[in-house]
């Protein structure tokens, strides 16, 4: 929250809890110290039982906030200096005006008065700083600034060849077939020693966890479960201290998944962050974790974040089985499926035109599309109709092709437009199996199948992407649907990056 009053010009109060609260600060000369003092009060001076009403604090004419000259604003040859500050909840909104940044923490209260800030707290609670330091951002204005495209999401989209490098730089070496995710490493005795693991997440999110339980189940033989963050706390979960809980959200800030950690640091689980932002409430608050370094996603439909957490999950596979030897062919295969990644998102980015024709001459007009796979595709099934309802606000749903004959064949017709994700894999025979039934009930389903797989017959609508590894296979097919919806809602006209009734950051429940 932040005030500002008729009564008290050129002043301003802001405060923080629960969601992030940052403040940028912008000076001409380089500042004399990169940290501000908290000041605490002196609420701990009087008993508990009068601290409950302002009018019981008043009367002792406590607490009293402490002013002192703030230090930090000085230049470095101790003179005062001019000074702006940006108040924001993400850094992405500042950077165009400043890079020096500091983050306030949960019930610090910021004063900004006569070019000066105060940073308070009532009371000197354990374990909290005393000090708030200054930040230098590491984004670039670049990153968030659309450039040549007409959109975030669209800059997104194309950003993923370099975005999914990103995510691993540093941490796979590709030519000793290793993984190393350094915020993990000194926990993984205690990870392999775990009875289950609990995937934690919303939207998006959830998809990336999805899409990689099986591989970590394969890799590690510990049974993973998905949970979607609302689900798990309206069930009130049973959650132990031999579980391991992973929190998967791009923004670290999703209100339902804060509040699933919370549940699970109460319990004693250990709890695995995997964020994009530095500083967010999931990185700071579990106990481990991993950053996707995505950089920035600003489109409302996230795009990229998905591609960057479903490699950091793999990751985390890859290096939690590391002591299984019996996995060691089935590790370097995937991490050279992880070396091909980016030229092949690459080629998948190529066929964006024909993506659009098919957009505008197959599916603008329609009032449904059902997105149909298994195994590994399931995932992106779910998450290619969600991109679609998001963004073109056409009604579209994933359906597990398993499950065809227990329902969702009823609305296969002549009429209904259906994807169908066929892609090369142990499942592609029952997969073939589906096809059929959609075409016996007159359905002419779009394949998006691998390039070079001549059994799909020339009659199909096709979207060929390159071949790689089975639990790899989802970031390359996704792609296409990723393009596909914004190529929907702009035909639809739609505010892409802000389609209407959603929030980028959900930071209430
Ligand atoms: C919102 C966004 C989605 C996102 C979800 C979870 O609904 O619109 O794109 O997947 O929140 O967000 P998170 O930041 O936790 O990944």
């Amino acid at each position: 929250m932040i005030f500002k009053s008729v009564h008290y010009p050129n002043e301003m109060v802001a405060t923080r809890r629960g969601s992030p609260l940052l403040i940028g600060v912008k000076t001409p000369k380089k500042l004399k110290v990169d940290f501000v003092d908290v000041e605490f009060g002196n609420i701990d001076e009087i008993p508990a039982d009068v601290e409950a009403t302002s009018s019981s604090l008043n009367a002792l004419e406590v607490p009293k906030l402490r002013r002192s000259e703030s230090r930090a604003f000085l230049s470095e040859d101790g003179q005062p200096q001019q000074i702006e500050y940006f108040l924001a909840s993400d850094p992405s909104a500042v950077v165009e005006h400043t890079k020096r940044v500091l983050y306030l923490l949960d019930d610090d209260i910021a004063h900004i008065c006569n070019g000066e800030l105060h940073i308070h707290r009532l009371r000197r609670d354990d374990g909290i700083s005393s000090i708030r330091s200054i930040q230098t951002l590491e984004i670039e204005l670049a990153e968030i600034m659309k450039g040549s495209f007409d959109h975030f999401m669209q800059k997104e989209i194309y950003e993923q060849p370099e975005s999914v490098v990103n995510t691993m730089r540093g941490r796979v070496n590709f030519d000793t077939h290793k993984v190393t995710l350094g915020g993990l490493k000194s926990y993984l005795p205690t990870i392999r020693r775990c009875r289950r693991m609990v995937f934690i997440a919303c939207g998006t999110s959830y998809h990336s966890a999805l899409a990689t339980r099986a591989i970590f189940e394969e890799l590690t033989e510990i049974p993973v479960s998905t949970e979607l963050a609302s689900d798990f706390l309206d069930r009130k979960c049973p959650i132990f201290r031999d579980d391991v809980c992973v929190f998967i959200s791009q923004s670290g800030e999703t209100a339902d998944t804060i509040l699933a950690m919370r549940y699970c640091l109460e319990r004693g689980a250990l709890c695995v962050g995997v964020t994009n932002t530095v500083g967010s409430t999931i990185s700071r608050e579990s106990h481990c974790g991993v950053h996707i370094n995505a950089g920035p996603e600003i489109g409302v439909a996230s795009t990229k974040a998905y591609t960057s957490q479903y490699i950091a999950l793999v990751m985390f596979a890859i290096q939690l089985s590391e002591d299984r030897t019996s996995m060691t062919v089935r590790r370097s295969e995937i991490i050279d499926g992880l070396h091909a990644l980016p030229s092949q998102i690459k080629e998948v980015l190529q066929i964006d035109q024909e993506l659009q024709k098919l957009a505008k001459e197959v599916l603008y007009k329609e009032k449904s599309l059902l997105i149909m796979g298994r195994g590994f595709q399931n995932a992106t099934c779910l998450e290619g109709a969600l991109k679609i309802k998001e963004v073109s606000y056409m009604h579209s749903e994933g359906i597990l092709a398993g499950e065809l004959k227990h329902g969702p064949l009823a609305l296969v017709d002549e009429n209904m437009p259906v994807i169908l994700i066929m892609t090369r894999d142990s499942l592609y025979p029952k997969v073939r199996s589906a096809l059929e039934q959609v075409t016996a009930r007159k359905g002419q389903p779009i394949i998006i199948c691998n390039k070079g797989d001549d059994a799909i017959n020339t009659s199909y609508k096709t979207i060929r992407v390159p071949q790689t590894v089975d639990c790899l296979q989802g970031l390359l097919t996704i792609i296409p649907l990723q393009l596909l919806s914004y190529h929907l809602a702009c035909l639809a006209g739609v505010d892409v990056d802000f389609p209407r009734n959603l929030a980028k950051s959900v930071t209430v429940e």
